[in-house]
């Protein structure tokens, strides 16, 4: 088994965690977040989205975060663009990088963005050429990899089909989603290797949330196949909106955790990384759902219940 010295984290604890959240967090908090995971040594960070207001008022601060954000040579801010109208607002916030977010199932692809597979490629198209004629990278999520809250089972081919029409708009890099929480390790291995039929090792990434508690068998069972790029949520925030029942992505405390007692670097800082946990935490007045970040809180001797 042959892993990976290094494997880059994206932080989205401040857009996918902070989406879901029932208690409006403000944009001087979330900027104040982002400082913090800056401070850990984070670099890839999910800033926000640019999607109606209406389906997710969390984020509709989007412009007032970015223009808070402190930017900093090599550190990359990236933002959901699900339409033309998103695209065009988010390039006046310069951002690094953008994601289109598609669904591996017609039934999640018409509950989260108000249409079918089919239509969605063709709003997503032209965000893509627009980004990269204003040289900006995108990102494409493939949502529901795993299963579907509406459709059940998806299966690997369901799955590439996306993935091909991903690359078929020339979206540079390809995240497979388990939106749900319910992949397990073979099953997991089995929607990547159908990634990474059309894309390299490089670019395709493992997006987890931790419903079920399966997020770091997971994520091992990436690193078996070499990949290297995984999104995680610092305090285990997160969840999606359209998806009931879906808790958040897993923590990145305890992803860094586990690399780095593997020996797989990750250029974090973990106790800043807890840090920061803890900050997000105090101001959603809740314990951190991270394992790691509550035992090392314990362990500093600072009270934590379980959440
Ligand atoms: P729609 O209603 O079909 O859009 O929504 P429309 O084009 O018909 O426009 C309707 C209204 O929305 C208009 O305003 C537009 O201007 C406005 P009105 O005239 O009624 O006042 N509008 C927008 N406003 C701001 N920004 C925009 C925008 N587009 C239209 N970009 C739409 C379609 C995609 C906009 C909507 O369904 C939507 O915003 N969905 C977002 C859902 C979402 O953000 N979900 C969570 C993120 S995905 C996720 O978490 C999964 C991920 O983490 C991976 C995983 O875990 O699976 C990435
Ligand atoms: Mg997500």
């Amino acid at each position: 088994m042959k892993l990976p010295n290094h494997v880059t984290l994206l932080e989205v604890g401040p857009r996918d965690g902070l989406q879901n959240e029932a208690l409006p967090v403000s944009a001087a908090h979330k900027v104040e977040l982002v400082r913090r995971l800056l401070a850990a040594g984070c670099r890839d960070i999910e800033a926000t989205s640019f999607v109606s207001p209406k389906w997710v008022p969390q984020m509709a601060d989007n412009t007032e975060v970015m223009a808070g954000l402190p930017r900093q040579p090599g550190v990359r801010y990236s933002v959901l663009t699900p339409n033309m109208k998103g695209l065009e607002a988010a390039l006046r916030c310069q951002p690094d990088e953008v994601v289109v977010f598609g669904a591996a199932t017609e039934a999640f692809s018409q509950r989260n963005i108000n249409c079918g597979i089919a239509e969605s490629f063709d709003r997503f198209a032209p965000v893509v050429a627009a980004a990269h004629e204003a040289g900006v990278k995108v990102r494409g999520a493939v949502s529901c990899a795993l299963g579907c809250p509406y459709q059940g089972e998806v299966s690997a081919d369901e799955v590439e089909r996306v993935v091909v029409l991903m690359k078929g708009i020339g979206v540079d890099h390809c995240g497979i989603a388990d939106t749900i929480g319910v992949g397990t390790p073979l099953k997991v291995q089995a929607a990547i290797e159908r990634a990474l039929r059309h894309y390299p090792l490089a670019e395709v990434s493992g997006h987890f949330h931790d419903t079920y508690g399966q997020a770091l068998a997971n994520i091992l069972a990436c690193l078996e196949l070499g990949l290297h790029v995984f999104d995680t949520s610092v305090a285990g925030l997160g969840g999606c909106p359209y998806a009931k029942g879906a808790t958040g992505n897993v923590a990145t405390e305890d992803v860094v955790f586990m690399l780095h007692g593997m020996g797989i670097a990750t250029g974090l800082d973990l106790d800043a990384l807890v840090d920061a946990g803890a900050y997000i935490s105090g101001v959603l007045g809740r314990p951190p759902v991270s394992r790691v970040g509550r035992a090392l809180l314990a362990k500093r001797g600072v009270a934590v219940n379980a959440p």
